[in-house]
């Protein structure tokens, strides 16, 4: 593999404070030189080492590969109707998870495969070099099995969501579906997941229920998510800090209480439990955003995702996620940028990505634009130029228009 010279930055964001300028640690007139799958030096471009390759970035801003924490890209069938209905007046329900289930399970796993692929390229085009993939859709030991192992072969970063909601086989016995969720179907799937996660919600798992499966699944050594507070208030967020969870997921109806917590988890030693906003969610069902700034301001520790999924968010786009947090959540360009990066590595509990410094992964994006910013000032369009994981270049994800030197 060699040496690459990233060469010609406009902008450097390293999203690491401590090396550069302001929040995002950008640097001017820099250089990176990646050594295999690492960066091996950063500095003054007029004082790179030689490298085997050499890429121009053309001026334009670089800074670290998207790491989008939430996605659930292993599902069957299409739910567009549901979505127009949606757009039509009806309102959004979890109930919809049903159609998709029953979609997944008659899918053949080339077909489940073929289409997560496909949007994991179609992520990785817009800069997303780290994709979480939870399972969800199957909700059967052997369906639940089969879509972890395939999100195994596409990311190291897997969730298991068996208790996304109660299937309809269990709707008359709901306990006796937990108990599966915390038995036998953990069991077949604990060895294809990293992460386990429960949909916490009225209408999916109660607190007690959520407990239940989650402890169940930290015994046997997987790191804990949820997805809390989606729809209306409830227990999601506290229980999520009570379990010392790495993340609370959409957070979008919050007490004060909620948000003390998050707060207060954030310790010197500990980002606490992440509040991952997914704004993808909001504008697909049409709903209130997070109050992103009343947790920044708070303390809490935010991140970024997009929620791909076929229900509530059909997006794979973190510029797009990034430009409605900006818009609508009131960000900031900068910590919109940082939630999207560091953010979401942090939700992984990932030091190797999310950042730029020597010794990370080189996981990065080269813009077609002199500046973040244009992230969330050009909504919508291809911004993304080049994508460079783990020190290659990625063929397919050479997408935009190449700019010129003397433009800015
Ligand atoms: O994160 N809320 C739970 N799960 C998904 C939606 C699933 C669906 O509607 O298919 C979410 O938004
Ligand atoms: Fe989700």
């Amino acid at each position: 593999m060699g040496s690459l010279l990233v060469d010609n930055i406009g902008l450097l964001v390293t999203a690491d404070p401590s090396q550069g300028d302001g929040p995002l640690g950008t640097l001017t007139g820099a250089a990176l030189v990646a050594d295999g799958e690492t960066v091996a030096w950063i500095g003054p471009r007029a004082a790179a080492p030689a490298a085997d390759r050499r890429l121009d970035a053309g001026r334009g801003c670089v800074l670290p590969g998207f790491v989008d924490s939430h996605s659930h890209l292993i599902f069957g069938g299409d739910r567009s109707a549901e979505f127009a209905a949606r757009m039509a007046g009806q309102a959004y329900t979890a109930g919809g998870i049903r159609t998709t289930v029953a979609a997944t399970r008659a899918a053949s796993d080339e077909t489940l495969a073929a289409r997560a692929r496909s949007l994991v390229t179609e992520a990785l085009t817009q800069g997303t070099t780290t994709i979480e993939i939870k399972s969800g859709y199957g909700l059967s030991v052997p369906d639940e099995a089969r879509c972890l192992h395939l999100a195994g072969s596409l990311t190291r970063e897997t969730t298991y969501l068996g208790a996304h909601i109660v299937p309809p086989e269990y709707a008359d016995r709901p306990d006796d579906y937990v108990a599966l969720a915390a038995g036998e179907m953990l069991d077949a799937c604990a060895p294809y997941a990293r992460w386990a996660d429960v949909f916490c919600e009225r209408g999916a798992f109660d607190a007690d229920q959520a407990r239940t499966i989650l402890t169940a699944a930290r015994d046997k050594g997987l790191g804990l998510r949820l997805h809390a507070n989606q729809l209306g208030r409830g227990p999601g967020v506290r229980l999520a800090v009570e379990l010392g969870a790495a993340s609370a997921d959409h957070c979008t109806y919050l007490s004060s209480d909620d948000v003390a917590a998050l707060a207060d988890s954030v310790s010197r030693d500990s980002p606490g439990t992440v509040a991952t906003l997914l704004p993808g969610a909001e504008f697909s069902t049409r709903s209130t955003y997070p109050d992103a700034r009343r947790l920044l301001d708070a303390g809490a520790t935010v991140a970024l995702a997009t929620d791909c999924n076929p229900g509530t968010s059909f997006t794979s786009s973190m510029p797009f996620v990034i430009a409605l947090a900006v818009r609508e959540m009131r960000m900031t360009c900068e910590e919109a940028v940082l939630a999207a990066t560091a953010g979401g590595a942090t939700a992984l509990r990932r030091e190797d990505i999310g950042r730029l410094t020597v010794g990370a992964r080189a996981d990065l994006t080269v813009l077609a634009a002199p500046s973040y910013v244009h992230l969330a000032y050009r909504p919508g369009v291809p911004m993304v130029r080049e994508v460079i994981r783990g020190g290659e270049q990625t063929p397919s994800a050479t997408v935009g228009t190449p700019i010129a030197d003397h433009s800015w």
